[in-house]
């Protein structure tokens, strides 16, 4: 499973990127609006944050924020001059859908976005979606199995011989992590403070202080 970050943050996308283990950046109109930054100009500034790093980051998910696929398409078009690594982020509508189908065609990759059934996951698949978004957490949040919801969809399109990658999303501990690898998430977008989390483990600090007491005894 890949790992993505899901932050607008560039100080944490800075951060996370020099680790080396980044294959992607998602964003959405919250993240963005939190910065209190320009649109554009925060996607083109984190575009070049993945260009410096070594972390190979293919994909940069930005949304757009029309309801009709007409907008959405005209909005796409402008986002996909800042980089080629531009993934345009669709929320899971009709015409969310419609403007997916054009959109993949023209060879622009898209991620629908708010995905909580199969069946919408199946839609954007079918639409050529390059990814599909399911939000584990919010599932998780009204008591519904978010970890279940991705391996259901990786099923299918195992079955089907479907290529859209799934990217588990809305993770919110280090557990759901795992449970998404485990469930069959091609990739997993992940908050900042999570991704630290993941480092951590009580024993391999406590190994780490051992052998440097140990060191300090005789050297
Ligand atoms: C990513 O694509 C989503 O925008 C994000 O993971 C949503 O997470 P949240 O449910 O914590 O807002």
């Amino acid at each position: 499973m890949k790992l993505f970050i899901d932050t607008a943050n560039t100080e944490e996308i800075r951060e996370a990127a020099s680790w080396g283990v980044l294959s992607g950046v998602t964003t959405n109109p919250s993240l963005i609006a939190k910065e209190g930054k320009e649109f554009k100009s925060v996607v083109k500034e984190i575009t070049e944050i993945a260009d410096a790093s070594p972390s190979n980051i293919a994909s940069i998910s930005a949304e757009v924020l029309s309801d009709d696929a007409e907008g959405m398409i005209a909005e796409a078009h402008e986002l996909v001059k800042i980089h080629d690594v531009i993934t345009i982020k669709v929320p899971m509508t009709e015409e969310g859908i419609k403007a997916v189908s054009i959109l993949s065609k023209e060879g622009i990759k898209t991620n629908v976005t708010l995905i909580f059934s199969p069946n919408q996951a199946l839609l954007a698949a079918r639409a050529g979606a390059s990814y599909v978004s399911p939000f584990v957490g919010r599932m998780d949040d009204i008591a519904n199995d978010g970890a279940g919801l991705v391996a259901e969809i990786a099923e299918i399109f195992e079955i089907f011989g479907i290529e859209t990658e799934i990217i588990a999303a809305s993770i919110r501990t280090p557990k759901d992590v795992t449970e998404c690898a485990k469930a069959g998430a091609d990739i997993a977008t992940i908050p900042y403070a999570v991704l630290k989390k993941m480092f951590r483990h009580p024993l391999t600090d406590k190994g780490i202080q051992q052998f440097k007491d140990d060191w300090a005894k005789v050297y």
